[in-house]
């Protein structure tokens, strides 16, 4: 049998002394203020038994990777018809590139990018105040990790609603192509204390549990989605998930993965386990560096890529 324990020790032991390299994200001035040490690891296995190393029971900023539960919520509101406002390719730019919206007609590429995420929330949006869409993700997410210790960093989504300059375009170009329902300011204020929730690499990995397990929380037995919403989810992770850096990812890891510029990533493994790492140094395409790597060697040395 795999002893998971002592392959995320050595995984961690072996990458420790890397920590600090990659760069922090400093757009969002809150942010720049993390440890640039901090390394953190946990799979939890559709048993429901975690495995853990390092940083792997502190919060951080979960930001992007909060765009997957988003997306969860807004099929589970409105169906496939999500997808007259989304697309379901890989954008092959940055996260927050705006070039491609004006080519494409106000129609995002991807649920991922920012533009995306920005359509998805505006859709979460539907029926609530803001304060009640924010209000459900949370709910949502604790319900997934089945703990009630989640919260919004304040803090963090004060700073980004400070300086998200480009978000604001971005939800304001897609407001003139009439592909928002709600004013940019009141979707911002969604997006912005979603990307602001502060998980523990174990609270992700449990939370991303139903997405490894075909749809049903392990944790709970309840039915999160259809195994074929699950399965359709987990592709867009694969495809999407790390922007520019989606084949790379796919490439070296095999998983679906989804990171965020907090330096977190969540990853599946189908039938397996769910995954969360986190190294605040980033790529150039704004993914963990050492996080990246860190599941690369777990899939190494499991045998857990997809492929
Ligand atoms: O919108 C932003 O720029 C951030 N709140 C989230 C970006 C992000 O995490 C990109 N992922 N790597």
């Amino acid at each position: 049998m795999t002893d998971l324990q002592a392959i995320v020790d050595e995984i961690h032991a072996a990458l420790s002394p890397r920590r600090g390299e990659g760069r922090v994200a400093d757009y969002i001035p809150q942010l720049a203020h993390v440890d640039p040490q901090k390394f953190g690891i946990a799979v939890v296995t559709t048993d429901g038994a975690a495995f853990l190393a390092g940083d792997a029971e502190e919060a951080f900023s979960i930001q992007s990777i909060s765009k997957v539960f988003t997306l969860t919520l807004a099929l589970g509101k409105h169906g496939e018809g999500i997808w007259k406002r989304v697309g379901r390719e890989p954008s092959g730019s940055a996260f927050n590139s705006i070039v491609q919206l004006e080519y494409e007609g106000g129609i995002p590429r991807n649920p991922f990018i920012n533009a995306g995420a920005i359509a998805i929330t505006d859709l979460v949006l539907a029926g609530h105040t803001p304060k009640e869409a924010i209000g459900e993700v949370v709910r949502f997410l604790r319900y997934l990790a089945d703990e009630e210790d989640i919260i919004v960093d304040q803090a963090v989504a004060r700073s980004e609603q400070a300086t998200g300059f480009r978000n604001v375009a971005l939800a304001n170009f897609l407001r003139s192509f009439g592909k928002l329902d709600h004013a940019a300011e009141l979707v911002l204020g969604v997006y912005f204390h979603q990307c602001a929730l502060a998980m523990s690499c174990r609270q992700l990995a449990r939370a991303g549990l139903f997405l490894a397990d075909s749809g049903t929380n392990p944790l709970t037995g309840h039915r999160v989605v259809s195994h074929l919403r699950a399965r359709r989810i987990n592709a867009l992770m694969l495809t999407c998930g790390h922007y520019d850096g989606s084949g790379d990812f796919a490439y070296r890891v095999g998983l679906p993965g989804k990171s965020g510029v907090g330096g977190g990533i969540l990853a599946v493994a189908p039938g397996k386990a769910s995954i969360a790492v986190w190294s605040p140094g980033l790529n150039e395409n704004g993914n963990s560096l050492l996080g990246a790597l860190a599941l690369e060697m777990l899939t190494a040395r499991t045998g857990w890529s997809v492929f």
